[in-house]
């Protein structure tokens, strides 16, 4: 052993770093007892665990401890005899003997076993979070999260970012998303809202000078919750004045190849890039999966005079599954109504055989029509070729939701690919009014080139706005923002934002860009998104400490919950019903 930082006043070591090199030498470990195997009535074995992981020591059979007792452990470091090693330990090969026990604390009989071989329910680990934490698999998991951590804050300091903390006290931001609200007590009647993001505050650290800002921030948000999807979670949040795009692009590249390199031990040597409209195209989704193929195909020149009823679309679009001639009927039933459920009219399959198609539709189909579904994707015989015709974005959106849920590993498998997806439209659908909403935030800038489309076409402006996407998980957003009070006037009101209305709202931030705002651009990604796919977890909930479970409860605190009612009086609250 080098340096050992590990020795406190009450061990020497941890125990799985002790090894054969120190057989012979007396050392003293602390932990919790993993597990006692009694052999004859005078012998035991303790298992002791700590954080590095477990070390067997050999104690008087009359020591009573019991499984998760924690005990302070002193004996000989011995080679353990011959046909008793233990491969698949790190410490399989020695032992602590001549062991004296001291018991630190006692324990109760733990209501789950603490073995990562076991499956446990998980509302009994939530309940029981802090036991759940010490099996292996949440210390693996909040461990290579501290370290990704630690490898951004390195990549943002290196690239000349300096971290600010903003307050989670705060005033509504323009995230889209339900706000979680905090009352006054000194400020009868008003609300603190805390931040959907540091988005604002960011912004308004730009026109205060610090040109290069960014902050591991918490950011809170009461909205539905998901495996993807926590009230509470944490961005890699960042902004930077005198910049463009390309600058953008490169310093979150940085900061997330540093991070898959120490948390996986590879420096990933790609991040591809994409127009929004290039994935809505070719994968029908905005956060495209490229570990797999299943890419879309447009036949809609090869059926534009086409007597086949069900392809009399303005697009017909059509994706090759693999091997998926042996769909039953029963599933391509069920895809079908699935496609239903997204809107589209129907789904067409065609099976490949050696012969020809096998499909409902086949006798519609003219020889070319045929000849063209056959060589879809390169299709062989075996494969399946689903087919929608509709409009242009629903027939994408269609295809890529069916391509997602029958070729999608899970999100933590195989390859990492991420994706940068650039150019998103400005706008994306219509509110109760009729007006456009943004699809980013207000502040987004547009697209240079489309700055006349605002106000005549304004469903078909591209704004400065940019994802990246890590194998079909959104892990981050930005865009270059708007620091032009004119540009920013013609968005307001092509949102139908009144200019009393962007003054109530942002009137802090739009006022504070009178003074003197820098061009500038930002971004922000999901660190726990991130860290759960470096663990091959499909739930971010596996790399939080403390997390929600669906509903929004807390488990083991029980929060939410009631307050008395003199608190809710000084918050000048009503108690609640029946108090
Ligand atoms: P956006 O709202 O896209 O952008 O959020 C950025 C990233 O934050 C993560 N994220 C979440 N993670 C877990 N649970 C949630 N409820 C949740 N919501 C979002 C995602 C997402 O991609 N202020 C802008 C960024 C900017 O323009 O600079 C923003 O917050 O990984």
């Amino acid at each position: 052993m080098s340096t050992n930082y590990e020795a406190t006043s009450l061990r020497d070591s941890l125990c799985a770093t002790i090894s054969t090199e120190q057989v012979g030498q007396r050392l003293t470990v602390c932990g919790w007892v993993a597990k006692r195997r009694e052999h004859g009535e005078h012998l035991a074995f303790i298992d002791i665990r700590d954080r590095s992981g477990v070390l067997q020591a050999v104690v008087d059979g009359s020591v009573d401890v019991r499984n998760e007792y924690v005990v302070r452990v002193t004996g000989t470091v011995s080679r353990r005899p011959e046909g008793t090693v233990n491969d698949k330990l790190a410490t399989g090969e020695i032992e602590l003997t001549e062991c004296s026990v001291e018991i630190l604390a006692t324990a109760d009989a733990p209501p789950f076993q603490l073995d990562d071989r076991v499956d446990i329910d998980e509302q009994v680990r939530l309940r029981h979070r802090f036991l759940d934490l010490r099996r292996d698999q949440m210390q693996r998991n909040l461990r290579l999260r501290a370290k990704v951590n630690a490898a951004i804050r390195a990549a943002m300091d290196r690239q000349g970012f300096c971290e600010v903390e903003t307050p989670l006290l705060w005033a509504p931001t323009p995230e889209g998303s339900r706000e979680f609200v905090v009352p006054s007590r000194l400020h009868h009647g008003e609300f603190y809202v805390l931040p959907q993001s540091p988005q604002i505050a960011k912004q308004l650290l730009m026109v205060g000078g610090f040109d290069r800002y960014y902050q591991i921030a918490r950011c809170l948000r009461d909205e539905d919750l998901r495996a993807d999807r926590q009230f509470e979670f944490t961005q890699l949040d960042l902004e930077a004045s005198f910049v463009t795009q390309i600058d953008i692009l490169e310093f979150v590249s940085q900061a997330v190849l540093d991070a898959a390199e120490v948390a996986t031990g590879v420096r990933p040597t790609t991040i591809d890039t994409m127009t929004w409209a290039e994935a809505m195209d070719r994968y029908g989704v905005d956060k495209p999966d490229l570990r797999f193929g299943m890419t879309l195909h447009d036949l809609s020149d090869a059926f534009a005079g086409t007597e086949v009823k069900a392809f009399a679309a303005p697009t017909v679009k059509a994706m090759r599954v693999e091997g998926g001639a042996e769909f039953t009927r029963s599933r391509l039933d069920s895809l079908t109504d699935r496609a239903k459920g997204l809107g589209a009219k129907g789904l067409a399959w065609f099976k490949v055989t050696e012969t020809g198609l096998e499909s409902p539709l086949d006798r519609f189909l003219s020889d070319h029509e045929r000849s063209i579904i056959q060589r879809v994707d390169g299709a062989v015989a075996g494969d399946l070729i689903l087919v929608v015709a509709d409009e242009y974005a629903l027939a994408c959106k269609v295809l890529g939701a069916l391509r997602v849920e029958i070729g999608s590993p899970p999100v933590g498998q195989g390859p990492h690919r991420y994706v940068w997806v650039t150019e998103f439209p400005m706008f994306e659908g219509l509110d109760d009014d009729g007006n456009p909403v943004a699809a980013h935030h207000p502040f987004t800038m547009p697209h240079p080139d489309d700055l006349d489309l605002i106000e005549t076409d304004p469903m078909s402006v591209r704004s400065q706005a940019y994802d990246l996407v890590l194998n079909g998980w959104e892990l981050g957003s930005g865009s270059v923002r708007i620091h032009r009070a004119d540009i920013q006037s013609r968005i307001f009101a092509a949102l139908g934002i009144s200019p009393e209305e962007a003054e109530n709202r942002f009137g802090f931030l739009l006022g504070a860009f009178k003074y003197g705002a820098p061009p500038h651009a930002g971004f922000a990604f999901g660190i726990d998104r991130l860290v759960a796919i470096f663990a091959g977890e499909e739930n971010i909930r596996e790399v939080i400490a403390f997390p929600k479970t669906q509903s929004g409860a807390d488990l083991m605190t029980g929060a939410p919950k009631s307050i008395p009612d003199k608190q809710l009086k000084e918050l000048h609250l009503k108690p609640s019903k029946g108090a």
